[in-house]
């Protein structure tokens, strides 16, 4: 059954002083800070989605045999809030986070939650806590993270019957510390993200855990991020840790195909049509690791880039792998990748038009 909550305003708990919020927007970081409500929502067999309600940001108390400690049903979405000209704040595509939201639930055994309430329960948060969305004209924004565990007491395998849905909000400046700092990348060839018929495009936090230790095996070598290849050949990139790729062959920037083993990014799906409105070619295909070598020796790929939420657009530099390492762009942030990234970043912040209606006013 799904009823749709209407969400209850509780009264505000005590802000942070002036000078503490300032302080900490001129300088976010990603993920440090939180704001200071978060909505939850909670869904019980037979009864659906109910008890919405604004609240104070703070700790969940859990039983320690709640369901999603043990076998990690959970999903999660990242989404951002942005400051317009005339200083109202949008958030960019929520709707695609929220069908994203409902694809992940139904790979996790989950119930869905409408796309009308993910988007209020959004909107409710940044309204309440305004103040904490960044000042127009820079990169920072309000990253929103709304997530569902099983809350379910007890040990058995199987899905949960009571859910509950919370969305933080934090404010955030870059991503990778660098910026726009080319990144370098780990080419894993024998650790794998996700394999056919698995969760890989869902948004849930085991695909995450899975994708640390061959991270940490990157920064052993130096890398910042680390690139999975599929399970099955272990010859086509799939994605990063947390973030799509893109690679870009003069005028046509291409990303992976979608298997069902990576995630369908919105800012991967976002960037198909700015390349287009900017007079690039666009598409999806499948990039074997020794034709991402072997083009990048003749210089036929040009420029590769990472993409994503959180990450924005951000260069990828140095490549390494089992059979050597080269540079992308000579380790500088390429042309296309910097025009695509400003292009997205502007329609984000109310700069340029917004032609295919990604941005919703609050
Ligand atoms: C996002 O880009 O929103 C993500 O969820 C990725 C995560 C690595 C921060």
């Amino acid at each position: 059954m799904t009823t749709t909550p209407s969400i209850e305003l509780k009264p505000s708990s005590t802000p942070l002083a002036t000078a503490d919020r300032e302080a900490i927007l001129a300088n976010p970081g990603f993920g440090r800070h939180f704001t200071d409500h978060m909505v939850t929502i909670k869904w019980t067999e037979g009864r659906g989605w109910h008890d919405g309600q604004l609240v104070p940001y703070g700790p969940l108390s859990l039983d320690p045999a709640t369901n999603v400690l043990h076998y990690a049903q959970e999903i999660f979405e990242g989404l951002k809030a942005y400051r317009q000209p005339d200083g109202t704040v949008a958030t960019f595509r929520p709707d695609a986070n929220a069908r994203r939201f409902q694809s992940s639930a139904r790979r996790l055994g989950m119930p869905e939650l409408p796309v009308e309430t993910f988007i209020e329960a959004c909107d409710l948060l940044v309204k309440q806590d305004i103040d904490w969305v960044p000042a127009h004209g820079g990169e920072e924004s309000l990253y929103l993270r709304p997530f569902m565990i099983a809350t379910e007491v007890g040990l058995g395998v199987k899905p949960a019957n009571e859910y509950l849905f919370v969305v933080i909000a934090s404010p955030a400046g870059a991503y990778f510390p660098g910026g726009v700092k080319p990144v370098s990348i780990w080419l894993s060839e024998d650790r794998v993200r996700a394999v056919p018929g698995g969760m890989g495009d869902a948004k849930t936090g085991g695909n995450y855990a899975a994708s640390l230790l061959a991270q940490a095996e990157a920064a052993a070598k130096g890398c910042d991020q680390v690139a999975y290849l599929d399970a099955v050949e272990h010859k086509w990139v799939e994605e990063l840790g947390g973030m799509n790729l893109y690679f870009v062959y003069g005028n046509k920037i291409v990303t992976p195909t979608l298997t069902g083993s990576l995630l369908a990014g919105v800012t991967r799906d976002s960037l198909l049509s700015v390349a287009r409105d900017l007079g690039y070619e666009s598409e999806e295909a499948r990039v074997s690791i020794d034709q991402w070598k072997t083009d990048s020796e003749n210089g036929t790929l040009t420029e590769v880039f990472a993409c994503g939420t959180a990450a924005v657009i951000t260069p990828v530099g140095t490549v390494k792998c089992n059979a050597g390492e080269w540079q992308q762009s000579g380790g500088q942030p390429g042309e296309v990748t910097l025009k695509l990234r400003e292009a997205l970043l502007d329609i984000q912040r109310g700069k340029a038009g917004d032609r295919h209606g990604w941005m919703h006013g609050l």
